[in-house]
């Protein structure tokens, strides 16, 4: 009688950006092919990865705590009888290295992003020899040896899908690690990003983000072996049919070309948001943080997306209190964010990175300096959030729904511009797109109501945050229901 065994365990937590969370789900889907299914409970876990983050020291610290209490973990799992093989993997894995094995004597196997696809075998290794560490930059492409995901995995991960393009960024800006944590540029030939779009969408998701440390220099090879724009891929896999949404992130202004934002004209599955990091609104700063442009270069750049697509929504990213920053750089940043009037904008204290030029600086500006000046900045970026997320109020636009939402009998979506939308909605709504009338905004989401044909709402919120008089006809607000009509879904 042959005795069948349990699936092993795996539970993966991704900490940081949209590519961590892609490379999360690869993970999961090469060691699937090994017979492992994922689990939501550490505790069950035979294997445990944690996907982490160096962008910032925050988030690098981060990964000791939790490392600090993976300890009681392994020792109960040790006590049942079971071996919990712990893996730390994404950026901290690729700039420590060896430092994490010393540092924590809880972690089995480190393994850096360029290596995932040889994870089987490194968790096999780290079994039988005990503490293995890889981070080698491969000649090989790893993207050719990752498995793809079963359909069953990709619905369960909802109706929008990441596709990573490109990886690692050819910049070196003073203060990020990213080029040396990703290693240079590399990008995606289209045959492979074609079928794996084909493959997502043949199994029911609406929205491709493409996603890429510096995803508009994409240039990856084309079927004709020429080098083919980020603006010419997107132009054909608006061709792919079921495909209803594209986004695209992040991107560099200098990289932003004619055909790019002829894109964004042209295509209306091409959703109408785009975040576009400036990190500050000083051109001292900027050029201190080498982002090879200047202040007018940036807002010259939005001035000819909004002229290509009139409704679209900027988000950013900014940094305050690099070295050097004076009151009146940070003024020039708040002046920025004014000027262009953000949707939604992330904002960090500097943090120095070891290894990046910044990091040498003797100018460094306080703790308590960049905090006052967080705390500004957030304020204004907030006020713009909320009169953008209140002059859609009254209309009608497109969410694609994308599970349940925070009370009962609620669905929760995104409109166009990426906002969270809560919908009074039967389950069934689930992957798909449908008109809804916005009736108000909370803090995080909007609230709105089915539209059905004849234009009433048969279905109405009463949650609680609900409250925003609605407004149809706020002035010099672009109305985001006109393009949302002819948004091809
Ligand atoms: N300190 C603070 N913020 C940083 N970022 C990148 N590096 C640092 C750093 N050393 C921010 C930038 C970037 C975002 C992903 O993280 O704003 O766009
Ligand atoms: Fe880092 Fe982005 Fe600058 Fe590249 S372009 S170095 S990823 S901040």
């Amino acid at each position: 009688m042959s005795v069948t065994r349990a699936p092993r365990k795996l539970y993966v937590k991704s900490y940081g950006c949209q590519m961590n969370v892609y490379d999360s789900q690869r993970m999961a889907d090469v060691l699937a092919r090994e017979g492992y299914v994922e689990t939501a409970t550490p505790e069950d876990a035979d294997v445990l990865v944690l996907n982490t983050c160096h962008i910032r020291e925050k988030a690098a610290e981060k990964v000791y705590s939790e490392l600090g209490r993976l300890r009681v973990l392994k020792q109960e799992a040790a006590r049942d009888g079971r071996r919990l093989t712990v893996a730390v993997a994404g950026c901290v894995a690729q700039a420590e290295g060896e430092e994490i094995i010393r540092r924590a004597p809880v972690v089995d196997l480190v393994v850096g992003p360029q290596s995932y696809h040889r994870l089987p075998d490194l968790v096999a290794r780290a079994a039988v020899e005990g503490r293995v560490v890889d981070t080698e930059f491969p000649a090989e492409d790893k993207f050719d040896h990752l498995a793809a995901p079963t359909r069953a995995a990709t619905r369960s991960r909802g109706a929008a899908a990441f596709v990573t393009v490109q990886e690692g960024c050819d910049k070196f800006c003073t203060f990020c690690v990213v080029p040396y944590t990703r290693g240079a540029e590399f990008s995606r030939p289209v045959a492979k990003i074609l079928a794996e779009v084909e493959d997502l969408v043949a199994a029911g998701v609406k929205e491709i983000r493409l996603i890429g440390q510096n995803v508009n220099a994409w240039h990856g090879e084309g079927p004709d072996g020429g080098a083919w724009t980020l603006a010419r891929l997107l132009y054909r896999l608006a061709e792919v049919p079921g495909v209803a949404r594209l986004r695209y992130t992040t991107s560099h202004p200098r990289d932003m070309d004619d055909a790019l934002i002829a894109a964004h004209r042209d295509l209306p599955a091409l959703m109408p948001q785009l975040h576009l990091p400036v990190q500050s609104g000083s051109n001292r700063i900027l050029d201190a943080m080498n982002r090879k442009h200047d202040r007018a270069e940036y807002l010259r750049v939005i001035e000819r997306l909004k002229t290509a697509r009139p409704d679209i929504a900027m988000s950013s990213d900014f940094i305050v209190g690099f070295p050097g920053e004076t009151e009146q750089d940070f003024s020039d940043t708040l002046a920025l964010v004014d000027a262009v009037g953000f949707a939604s904008a992330y904002s960090f204290k500097y943090s120095p990175r070891p290894g990046t030029p910044a990091a040498d600086s003797d100018d460094q500006v306080s703790e308590a300096e960049k905090a006052e000046r967080l705390a500004r900045l957030q304020a204004r970026i907030d006020h713009h959030a909320a009169a953008f997320n209140a002059a859609t109020v009254g209309r009608t636009t497109q969410v694609l729904f994308e599970g349940t939402g925070r009370h009962d009998g609620q669905m929760t979506g995104k409109s166009p511009w990426m906002q969270a939308v809560q919908v009074m909605a039967p389950p069934s709504v689930k992957g798909e797109i449908h008109a809804v009338r916005i009736t108000g905004t909370g803090t995080n989401s909007l609230y709105g109501a089915l539209v059905v044909a004849n234009g009433s709402a048969p279905l109405r919120h009463d949650g609680p945050d609900h409250g925003t008089t609605p407004d149809p006809a706020l002035p010099g607000v672009p109305d985001p229901a006109v393009r949302a009509a002819s948004g091809g879904h």
